[in-house]
């Protein structure tokens, strides 16, 4: 039964994805996707080119509709598209060319962390998390406020469009939907609440701008973007096959995902595995304070007149990302399907420890110094063990955030909700399960990110093809991970991954 068909732009760290959704059935009836390029001009630089990025969307919308019309799908019942991306990544773009001042900074770079120890210096008693009570955020280089300070400090043409009221700031999301809407003539410069949650220049309990975080940052607040809710309507495409649609969905890929998970209640929560790792677990009107190290972050505000729900997060920064690590730098796998079977052809790590700190230590820890260490390497171990030791990284970082989680909610997950592009590795898949001692549950359709942009879009005032109800999703079904090996051995093997962090944290000393 075809529906009101309903899209999703997922622009993330690695990719840029199009994507087409019945509503009626919210199945995925097509899609394309495109990789991104990131650049490392230096040591813990992390950039991406915001005009290939753009180009990438539009190349997605393209094919797209052209393998809509393949299976005799009109276009034209494609009645308003979402965006979802890679939330802090920050840029800088002059209003009257159009063009971006300096490459998108990437939420990964660490060209901040000098700046950021300055802050917390500055602070009284040096504490971190001197900004929280507004931004629920410790300062870090994570988040895009310090991006910004950097780019109007270090490169000249920002500064020139700042000081000549020329210069738009935004996240990815804003760029695109600047861009998709007409750009220097006329675009529409706005971001969501759940973006503009992860700059530390927004006010989380005003759900506004905040005059004094901006005048602690040194931002002037006229380059902001407009905050607007996670679903109305923004603005139409200006150009392309897809002219006239209402943009009307906006929500950062991890609340874009904990919607498409259809977590509305209090208590849900999923784990989203990408280029890192994400839980998020719904805190509903209340924005809870975190003990442990999490985040507290807005998860969606599905209208204008809706209320916030607000979430408490658990960052991991590489997950995926150690994947192509093993691939790109190291070249001992072709692909990530290579990785699950040369891990699988060992099942264990033989006492091999790998924390992937490429990028510091986000939660708990928000320890930017921490780098990347491989431990208890013996003459036995080889590159097959050190892919499986890759995965139970991931699981392990995954284990620390839970263990925050609960002890902050003190209602402790009885089994936990995934998705992302790495869930479709069986193995990591199962030793999640197994280190974190609960089952893991799997939707049989991955693209939640996508889904959650999509129904957001869809369900907005003056769309309204979607209602936002779990019963649209009656169809989806899952798959379950049950945890095989008996605690005490996922314990040891929990208690020696943590004294491997310790050492990726003190590994000068
Ligand atoms: O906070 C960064 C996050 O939004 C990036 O997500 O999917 O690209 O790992 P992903």
């Amino acid at each position: 039964m075809l529906g009101p068909l309903v899209a999703a732009i997922d622009q993330g760290t690695s990719s840029t994805r199009f994507l087409v959704f019945n509503s009626k059935t919210a199945e995925l009836l097509s899609h394309h996707q495109v990789e991104i390029k990131q650049s490392f001009p230096k040591e813990g630089w992390v950039e991406e080119d915001p005009k290939e990025i753009l180009q990438s969307v539009y190349e997605c919308m393209e094919r797209t509709c052209e393998k809509l019309t393949q299976l005799n799908i009109d276009i034209s019942n494609i009645k308003a598209i979402g965006v979802t991306n890679q939330r802090e990544t920050t840029l800088v773009w002059d209003k009257e060319t159009g063009e971006p001042l300096y490459n998108a900074i990437v939420w990964l770079d660490l060209r901040t962390q000098s700046t950021v120890e300055r802050l917390i210096n500055k602070t009284p008693g040096r504490n971190k998390n001197h900004l929280k009570h507004k931004t629920g955020l410790p300062i870090s280089t994570y988040f895009s406020a310090v991006k910004l300070r950097w780019l109007m400090d270090n490169v000249s043409e920002v500064h020139e469009a700042v000081v000549s009221h020329r210069a738009m700031f935004g996240t990815i999301d804003s760029w695109l939907i600047w861009c998709l809407t007409g750009g220097k003539s006329g675009g529409v410069h706005c971001t969501d609440v759940t973006n503009a949650s992860r700059t530390m220049l927004f006010n989380i309990h005003t759900m506004d701008w905040d005059p004094e975080l901006c005048k602690y940052f040194g931002i002037p607040m006229e380059i902001l973007p407009r905050v607007r809710s996670s679903s109305e309507i923004y603005g139409l495409m200006k150009s392309g096959a897809l002219s006239g649609i209402p943009i009307s969905g906006c929500l950062g890929d991890q609340s874009a995902a904990l919607v498409g998970q259809m977590c509305f209640q209090d208590g849900q929560a999923k784990n989203t595995y990408g280029t890192g790792c994400f839980l998020l677990r719904n805190t509903g009107a209340k924005p809870v304070m975190s003990d442990h190290g999490l985040l507290t972050t807005v998860a969606y505000k599905l209208g204008r007149d809706k209320p916030a729900c607000y979430a408490l997060e658990g960052s991991v920064a590489i997950a995926g990302a150690v994947v192509r690590w093993l691939q790109d730098n190291l070249g001992i796998i072709g692909s990530s399907e290579e990785l699950e079977k040369l891990a699988a052809s060992v099942g264990t790590s033989y006492g091999c420890y790998f924390v992937p700190a490429f990028s510091g230590l986000y939660a708990p820890y928000w320890e930017p110094s921490a780098r990347g260490i491989i431990c208890g390497l013996t003459q036995f171990t080889n590159k097959s063990h050190l892919a499986f030791a890759a995965l139970e990284a991931v699981c392990f970082q995954t284990r620390e955030i839970l263990d925050a989680m609960n002890q902050d909610s003190g209602i402790p997950l009885t089994q936990l909700q995934v998705d992302g592009g790495m869930t479709s590795n069986r193995l990591l898949m199962q030793l999640q399960a197994d280190i974190l001692c609960i089952p893991v549950v799997k939707p049989s359709m991955p693209e939640t990110t996508a889904l959650g942009a999509a129904m957001a879009a869809g369900a907005a005032e003056g769309v309204s093809v979607w209602s936002l109800s779990p019963e649209d999703l009656s169809e989806v079904t899952s798959e379950k991970f049950e945890p095989q090996i008996n605690p005490e051995e996922s314990e040891f093997r929990y208690a020696r991954w943590k004294k491997a962090v310790q050492k990726s944290m003190n590994w000068e000393t």
